[in-house]
């Protein structure tokens, strides 16, 4: 099968090569004995594989490997325990493999998609939206009727919290670079949109009535301090990851003053090996899916032998939504 491999640690623009590679086996290690094979359709483009390319990522496989965490496609074989079946159109996530004409997923983390969604669409849909209903709901503990300000708004984690928090009846803030970013964070469910290079912490506490509840952040860098500087009594600010290149650091004597908490929110090293609450995520994304709340946002879309200009478009800030690979 045709597959893109990471053969070094040189960057985005000439770690990858696009090559014949067999089958993968048909269980995933995390399941022994058990598996979801399927045949790739759209694979998902994120920081990881990005950070991965420089050997900058937590998980470093021996070289050389196929990257790619998640799909979209249809399934061609099941083994063992799992809630679809062959012939059903998927989003499946893989942990690493999916840039690939095949890859294997476990059953717990294999959904069926809805029958009016591409296969983009469920290549962007576990990473992004689990993620998001993990890190808002289980570590924010965001409310009804609270104010969410959402940091790098427009990308894949930036939309999908959009749609969680708008879907659990949240009103929503963006935080974006740019005129096409405010767009598209409008288009995920902001209702409102201030820019990362303004005065946006006073805009914030102005537009929530005096502070917001929770901060979503997977920008981190120099605006973290303006965050907790822009909630309220008992605001929660939910750390995620780190696109603006520095990890923050905060002065506690901010959470004594106004009672507020930092969150961690670890989805993918929490989540492995926990089947049960991989399928209830699964079903809480699920009902947000037949509600209509969540319809992921797909941006830009490569071939697979434009896997090296897809990490250079998230490399330069240019992504928007989900990036991905289209395999046909
Ligand atoms: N904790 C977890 O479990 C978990 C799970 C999934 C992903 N993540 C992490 O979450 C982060 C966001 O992922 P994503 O897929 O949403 O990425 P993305 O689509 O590329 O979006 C990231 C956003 O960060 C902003 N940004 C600010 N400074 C940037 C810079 N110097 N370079 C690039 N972007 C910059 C950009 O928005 P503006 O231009 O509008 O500022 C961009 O839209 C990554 O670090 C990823 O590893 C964490």
């Amino acid at each position: 099968m045709r597959a893109v491999q990471i053969t070094e640690l040189s960057g985005p623009a000439t770690a990858l090569k696009i090559d014949d590679v067999p089958e993968p086996p048909r269980e995933h290690p995390m399941t022994p004995g058990g598996g979801v094979v399927v045949e790739v359709k759209s694979a998902g483009v994120s920081f990881p594989e990005l950070l991965q390319t420089r050997g900058e990522y937590q998980m470093k496989p021996d070289l050389p490997f196929i990257p790619g965490s998640e799909v979209g496609g249809i399934v061609r074989e099941v083994r063992g325990e799992a809630q679809v079946k062959e012939g059903d159109r998927v989003a499946a996530f893989c942990m690493l493999g999916a840039w690939a004409q095949q890859a294997v997923a476990p059953g717990y983390f294999t959904f069926k998609i809805p029958d009016d969604w591409d296969y983009a669409q469920g290549a962007a849909l576990v990473l992004n939206y689990h993620t998001a209903y993990f890190a808002l709901i289980a570590r924010g503990r965001l409310a009804e009727g609270e104010t969410v300000v959402v940091h790098g708004a427009a990308g894949g984690v930036g939309t999908a919290t959009l749609q969680v928090a708008k879907a659990w009846g949240a009103r929503t803030i963006g935080v974006v670079s740019s005129d096409a970013k405010e767009q598209v964070a409008r288009a995920a469910g902001a209702d409102e949109v201030v820019r990362s290079d303004g005065p946006w912490k006073d805009e914030a506490k102005e537009l929530s009535g005096g502070g917001v509840d929770v901060v979503l952040d997977p920008v981190g860098g120099d605006r973290f301090t303006d965050s907790l500087r822009s909630m309220r009594e008992g605001g929660r600010a939910v750390v995620v990851g780190f696109t603006g290149g520095s990890i923050p650091e905060v002065k506690v004597n901010r959470l004594l003053l106004n009672n507020l908490e930092v969150v961690g929110a670890g989805w993918g090293a929490y989540v492995m090996g926990k089947p049960e609450l991989n399928r209830e995520i699964g079903r809480e994304i699920g009902r947000l899916i037949d509600e209509g709340h969540v319809r992921p946002i797909v941006g830009a879309r490569f071939p697979l032998d434009g896997a090296a200009d897809a990490l250079e478009l998230i490399d330069e800030r240019g992504a928007t939504g989900k990036v991905v690979l289209e395999l046909g």
